[in-house]
């Protein structure tokens, strides 16, 4: 299939050797009587980027909630099946739920800066899990915003509004934000939809660098950003009850150049969605 998609060179498509990070198996979430997911199985090896995509509706996000349980925040959401990190429940009462947020970081769609200079925006995270230590913030500042990349723009002013930044800023402020607690994995939910071209570049080079280290979950409504930058990609669809299911996943090269479901085909071509 021909579809002009620009294919990251430094993707891996070899990860089948590689560990687990994530897991979901017959995964189905509901918000009350509405099933917004239907038996999803999907698996997210470690440090690599997993790109989801589907029309508008179809649970992205929904899915991405589920494993920081940020479903949990909304009355009447409930998940059923198994969900996992490390091969551990992230559900149950024995569960942490703070400990697991730290170690699954999210990014949102819209930079959400707290109305607090950039220096208490990124020691926030750190502070709540009880670094109060001068030093040991400076340090951890610096780190996240050299490995987000914005160090050299806001060294000299770190202690002004974080509002006062650009979009773009802002949203790499947001990952040095995630990335100050030290998590296992970014969840990013179209984090480069209200960026400007060159700097939804910027982020993209970012996170190739931080799936090094990270492992990374996209939901991308742009197909040449999935393309670009994720290893491994999953399509999620409505049923005629509006319910989302994972119509087809595999290595990125293989869901962009030969789709083995016809409806993967007609969405990544722009035929619908
Ligand atoms: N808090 C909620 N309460 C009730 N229903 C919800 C809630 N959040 C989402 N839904 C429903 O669940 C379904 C999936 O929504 P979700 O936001 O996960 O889709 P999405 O794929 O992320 O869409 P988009 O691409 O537009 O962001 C939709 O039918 C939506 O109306
Ligand atoms: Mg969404």
């Amino acid at each position: 299939m021909k579809t002009g998609f620009v294919l990251n060179e430094n993707v891996r498509t070899e990860l089948s050797g590689e560990k687990i990070k994530l897991r979901t198996e017959n995964t189905s979430l509901y918000y009350g009587k509405f099933r917004a997911l239907r038996n999803i199985t999907l698996s997210i090896k470690e440090r690599s980027i997993m790109a989801i995509i589907g029309p508008s509706g179809c649970g992205k996000s929904s899915f991405l909630r589920i494993f920081n349980r940020m479903n949990d925040l909304i009355p009447g959401a409930r998940v059923e099946g198994k969900i996992e990190i490390d091969g551990n429940p992230i559900y149950g009462p024995a569960v942490d739920v703070v400990a697991l947020r730290k170690k699954i970081g999210m990014v949102f769609q819209k930079p959400n800066p707290f109305q607090m200079s950039i220096y208490d925006n990124i020691a926030f995270g750190p502070r709540q899990h009880g670094i109060f230590s001068k030093n040991d913030l400076d340090r951890i500042i610096e780190t996240s915003l050299q490995q987000s990349a914005l160090w050299e723009e806001v060294k000299d002013k770190l202690g002004q509004p974080a509002m006062g930044l650009s979009g773009g800023q802002q949203q790499r402020m947001c990952i040095a934000r995630v990335l100050a607690v030290e998590p296992e994995v970014i969840l990013m939910d179209e984090p480069c939809s209200a960026l400007d071209p060159a700097a939804t570049l910027r982020v993209e080079d970012l996170m190739r660098i931080l799936a090094e280290q990270y492992t990374i979950v996209i939901v991308t409504h742009n197909m040449q950003q999935a393309a670009r930058v994720s290893d491994m990609a999953a399509f999620f669809m409505m049923a005629s009850d509006r319910a989302g299911e994972l119509v087809e996943s595999g290595a990125t090269t293989q869901i962009f150049t030969n789709p083995k479901d016809k409806r993967t085909e007609d969405y990544i071509t722009g035929c619908f969605g």
